[in-house]
């Protein structure tokens, strides 16, 4: 079962598999279609910005995302560059930000954390990097808009230090910043690039010289000083400590402009040094080598095509050991089924294309007549389950109400059907008689995803009311359920839906004044579930 296979083996090593995490604003789509350009996926600069404002205009499928002009369904952007086969996990942000933008880096082998440098770390980048710090995976950061005025660079790595616990070490360094901006200087080897057009072409232009030679080549001297006595001073801290960067504890700083394109071709090159290929797997039955020749991989998000006229949901797959090959039959551990994989697809935004083959770090999208729930695994030969994927804590609430009697058996089915998909999360309050779910979402869209689908899917309207609750954490080391738990006025105490009791809270001052009253309970904003009853090789 662990053999290694050297075609495997080849194709693991040529693999890279990131996520970008960021604030909204921060370049995110900017940068993105800059990768796109040089990996020779798009053409024109403006094609993927294009889609994000021309989407209400030309998606005629979903009917959700034309009211909401939004995107739920692109999930990974694959483009070749110097023999590298890299996948791009779209990580949805905005008003789309869900749990599927926690769990897409479930199925990511490292981040690339995108900072403003006007900015610094900002909510939801500070959220999706406690994600990437419970799997240890590790971040490259890109300090983008450079072009523009910002927080002194040195500032700016003292604040990844002190909010996020990471040790930043630069790669690179402005020459300027804003409407001083002048080019970068690569650390370890001192060359400075000098960017002299703003016309946003493709590759890296502008003149290369010594960090000695900068006044001669016109910067301004106090811009030339500050920049060597800045690279003096961290040429000492920029050794990167590799072992540290695998566990996540230290992040490579790129800078640059994603919007005039400086930097990023460094910044690629850069990421692709240091990105690491699919690494193995845990599992029920201890690692599990990508390289080996058997496939296996898990279900990282559902997709449900909200088009009546093609009403089918796609389990989006991570690759995680093995060729996958169209047709090939695969055993589905949780249920003990064996199945044929006929319609797998590549998924390129919306764009979908059957894929014939795939190896450890792709995504495969399969075309899912119900059978499979988020974390599941597939895979050949002796059965086993990838670890399950976690929980997170929700950031809003709502009883969702079926106003129609006659429909209540459609709602509880549906509803239960979303759960298992993990559309939404449910939690109970076993001290009200009348026992209402209690449906926590991470982003607004998830509710008004269900909603829909409800209605459109299970012929089921319903009516939300919103609860003041703003933050979920579960509760371990409690006597009694929790019930004797000292809680603020206004948080409730509920269950998940394995049981696991639950407190809801207002606000965060809430939450740690539960943590301080109760110093021997764990309260934690994150959960692994158990893992599903299965019928893998520890039961067989
Ligand atoms: P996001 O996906 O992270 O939300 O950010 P996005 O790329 O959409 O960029 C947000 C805004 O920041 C855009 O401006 C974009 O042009 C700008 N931007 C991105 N990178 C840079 C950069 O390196 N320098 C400068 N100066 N600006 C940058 P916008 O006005 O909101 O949109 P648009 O009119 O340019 O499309």
């Amino acid at each position: 079962m662990t053999d290694i296979d050297p075609s495997v083996y080849r194709e693991v090593q040529r693999r890279r598999t990131f996520a970008i995490i960021s604030h909204p604003d921060a370049g995110k789509t900017t940068l993105t279609e800059k990768l796109l350009l040089f990996g020779g996926c798009i053409e024109v600069a403006g094609a993927v910005r294009g889609r994000k404002s021309q989407k209400a205009a030309t998606s005629d499928w979903l009917e959700l995302e034309k009211q909401r002009g939004i995107s739920v369904s692109s999930t990974v952007l694959t483009f070749e560059y110097d023999d590298v086969c890299v996948n791009l996990l779209d990580t949805p942000g905005h008003h789309d930000f869900s749990e599927d933008t926690y769990r897409t880096l479930m199925a990511a082998d490292c981040a690339v954390m995108v900072l403003d440098l006007a900015k610094g770390i900002e909510a939801q980048t500070e959220k999706l990097f406690r994600v990437c710090a419970l799997r240890q995976i590790p971040v490259i950061t890109f300090v983008n808009k450079v072009d523009r005025p910002g927080i002194e660079p040195l500032e700016l790595l003292g604040e990844i230090e002190s909010k996020l616990g990471i040790e930043p070490i630069p790669q690179n360094w402005p020459i300027g910043f804003g409407p001083d901006f002048r080019g970068l200087v690569e650390i370890r080897s001192r060359r400075a690039f000098l960017f002299d057009d703003r016309d946003g072409d493709r590759r890296i232009t502008g003149r290369e010289t010594s960090l000695a030679g900068l006044t001669g080549e016109g910067v301004p001297p106090e811009l030339a000083t500050q920049a060597a006595e800045e690279v003096e001073l961290l040429e000492s801290v920029s050794q990167l400590d590799m072992q540290a960067f695998a566990a996540g504890k230290a992040s490579p700083v790129f800078f640059g402009s994603a919007l005039t394109n400086w930097g990023v071709e460094h910044f690629l090159r850069g990421f692709l040094a240091l990105c690491p290929p699919p690494g193995n797997r845990n599992s029920d039955l201890g690692p599990i080598p990508a390289a080996r020749s058997a496939f296996a991989g898990f279900v990282f998000k559902i997709q449900a095509n909200l088009d009546p006229r093609h009403r089918d949901r796609v389990a989006f797959l991570r690759v995680c050991a093995g060729r996958f090959e169209r047709e090939m039959e695969v055993l589905h551990p949780r249920t003990g089924k064996r199945l044929r994989l006929p319609r797998a697809h590549r998924v390129f935004g919306q764009d979908r294309e059957t894929m014939d083959e795939a190896y450890p770090g792709d995504i495969i999208g399969l075309v899912n007549p119900g059978e499979f729930r988020l974390g599941d695994t597939l895979c050949v030969g002796a059965p086993f389950e990838y670890e399950p994927l976690p929980q997170f804590s929700p950031e809003m609430f709502a009883v969702l109400r079926c106003p129609d009697t006659s429909r209540r058996k459609q709602f509880e089915r549906g509803l239960t059907q979303l759960l298992e998909e993990g559309a939404i999360q449910v939690f109970a309050d076993p001290q009200r008689a009348r026992r209402e779910p209690i449906l926590g979402a991470v982003g607004v869209l998830q509710l008004d995803v269900v909603k829909f689908r409800m209605e459109s899917e299970y012929g089921a309207q319903t009516s939300v009311n919103w609860l003041p609750y703003k933050l979920a954490r579960w509760v371990g080391d409690v006597p009694n359920g929790g019930k004797e738990l000292r809680l603020a006025y206004g948080a409730r105490l509920v269950q998940d839906q394995w049981g696991q009791p639950v407190v809801l809270f207002q606000s965060t001052w809430d939450a740690n004044y539960a943590a301080g009253e109760n110093p021997t309970a764990r309260f934690s904003a994150i959960r692994i579930p158990p893992a599903p009853a299965t019928s893998t090789g520890k039961k067989n």
